[in-house]
């Protein structure tokens, strides 16, 4: 049965927001994720770590100073800490008083506007294996918030899309890379019934392309920051792009 996050369901490559709509709204912000939307995106990625306390917080970095005006790393905030960081004013001062937001609230305000690719940060990841691992807790708000037909759960940590994959009824999955595929990638990505792959897209060539597009897994490519970049991106028949300007695709 086709995936509902399936492109030919779009006729057109999927557009989609990286970490929201980076070049005019603060990252991983739900102003950010609502400016995507009304951008006309089909999907949004976004970054998922853990507090102290174990909660899932959407993110990019391990540590707080760059986009909030917190210190130090997430891991060692409570999420009633986080919660009240400003996440906002780093990018502009219009945007004050924006939160780092769980992510219940992000699936919340996507329901039935957008699909969602939740990128599992390394950081996150527990070697033993807790019942309440950052994937594990991921997988069950997938399930719970009935949103399984519009997830993708991607990471560039193997070990963490392994345990997805070895659940019941896992969401589909997608390896992201900042390397060329090397000769094992296909099969590992096979071995994963992965849904799809996220490479660099200056690392990407047609073949690679073709040869995924042969084993029925799909590509979209990070982070297209140009129309030039764009226009090169789609020449090679990707399914999608990851963009941090929504405005790139309007020509085509
Ligand atoms: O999902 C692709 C892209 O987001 C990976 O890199 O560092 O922006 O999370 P990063
Ligand atoms: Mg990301």
């Amino acid at each position: 049965m086709p995936s509902a996050i399936d492109p030919k369901r779009c006729n057109r490559p999927l557009l989609i927001g990286h970490r929201g709509y980076p070049a005019r709204f603060p990252e991983n912000t739900l102003a950010g994720f609502e400016g995507a939307i009304r951008a006309g995106c089909d999907m949004v990625e976004l970054d998922v770590t853990l507090t102290r306390d174990r909660r899932l917080v959407v993110i990019h970095d391990d540590t707080l100073e760059r986009t909030t005006n917190g210190k130090g790393r997430v891991r060692a905030h409570t999420l009633a800490e986080i919660r009240r960081l400003d996440a906002g004013s780093w990018f502009d001062a219009r945007f004050a008083g924006q939160r780092v937001p769980e992510l219940w609230k992000v699936m919340a305000l996507t329901a039935g506007r957008c699909r969602v690719n939740i990128e599992i940060k390394t950081s996150a990841f527990d070697a033993h294996d807790p019942s309440d691992a950052v994937e594990r807790q991921v997988v069950r708000l997938v399930k719970t918030s009935g949103a399984m037909d519009r997830v993708i759960i991607s990471s560039f940590d193997r070990r963490i899309l392994e345990r997805i994959a070895a659940m019941d009824a896992p969401p589909p999955i997608a390896f992201i890379s900042d390397q060329p595929a090397d000769p094992n990638l296909l099969h590992q990505l096979l071995a994963l019934k992965a849904f799809s792959w996220h490479p660099k897209f200056t690392v990407l060539t047609r073949d690679q392309v073709d040869r995924m597009h042969a084993s029925g897994l799909k590509v979209f490519p990070w982070t297209i920051n140009t129309a030039e970049e764009a226009q090169k991106t789609l020449a090679l028949e990707v399914d999608g792009l990851i963009c941090n300007e929504l405005e790139l695709l309007q020509a085509h």
